[in-house]
């Protein structure tokens, strides 16, 4: 397989795993994508209480899984090239540590060097309500250059089913890095 595209999908420890389970699915069947795996140990935590799906399923999507405490990992390093990393769902705490740049795991890492080398960095942050700290922290990843896509699908497009929600957000996301799907039928 001749690699075009290598895209990291880190998942933290906020709600939507479903989400970030669609995207997995996704990615990991385009042609020519490498997918990079980095699963915080909250994400390990709300996954089990949101999912009855056996985690392997999870895992298998990826074509490598990178431990968040190995910061000497590939995602680590701005002289590895991808094309851009997503974070889904992106808890508080990781997108505290991202907006200020004081990360202390690789999920954190990978994040601060897809932005300092001006790739592709697209936050998924869920929590409600937001405090000024996390209104905050999304401006100034914004500002850094991250995009950030709270997980607010759209009903317009009447969803029948949770399925059908979390697979139309997730297509929103993988747009935003230029990847195909067929995730749902895009206005037209
Ligand atoms: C079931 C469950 C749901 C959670 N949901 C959220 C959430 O939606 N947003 C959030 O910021 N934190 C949430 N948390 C808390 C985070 O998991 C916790 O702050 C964790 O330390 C985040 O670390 P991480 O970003 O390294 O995964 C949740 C925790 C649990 C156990």
């Amino acid at each position: 397989m001749s690699i075009s595209k290598r895209i990291i999908l880190a998942i933290s420890g906020a709600s939507g795993m479903a989400y970030a389970c669609q995207l997995a699915r996704s990615l990991g069947q385009v042609p020519g994508l490498e997918l990079h795996g980095i699963i915080s140990n909250g994400a390990r935590e709300v996954f089990r209480h949101e999912l009855d799906l056996d985690p392997q399923e999870l895992l298998s999507c990826f074509h490598f899984l990178h431990e968040p405490a190995n910061i000497a990992a590939p995602p680590a390093s701005g002289s590895w090239e991808h094309s851009g990393m997503i974070v889904c769902p992106c808890s508080m705490a990781s997108l505290a540590a991202i907006a200020t740049g004081v990360g202390t795991n690789l999920l954190h890492r990978a994040a601060d060097v897809t932005l300092k080398e001006r790739r592709p960095l697209i936050l998924v942050p869920r929590e409600t309500p937001l405090s000024e700290i996390h209104l905050r922290n999304m401006l100034r990843a914004h500002r850094a250059g991250a995009v950030i896509m709270p997980p607010c699908p759209g009903f317009y497009h009447r969803p029948g089913s949770i399925d059908q929600l979390v697979a139309q957000f997730a297509g929103r996301i993988l747009e935003q890095l230029g990847l195909p799907h067929d995730l749902y039928t895009r206005w037209s």
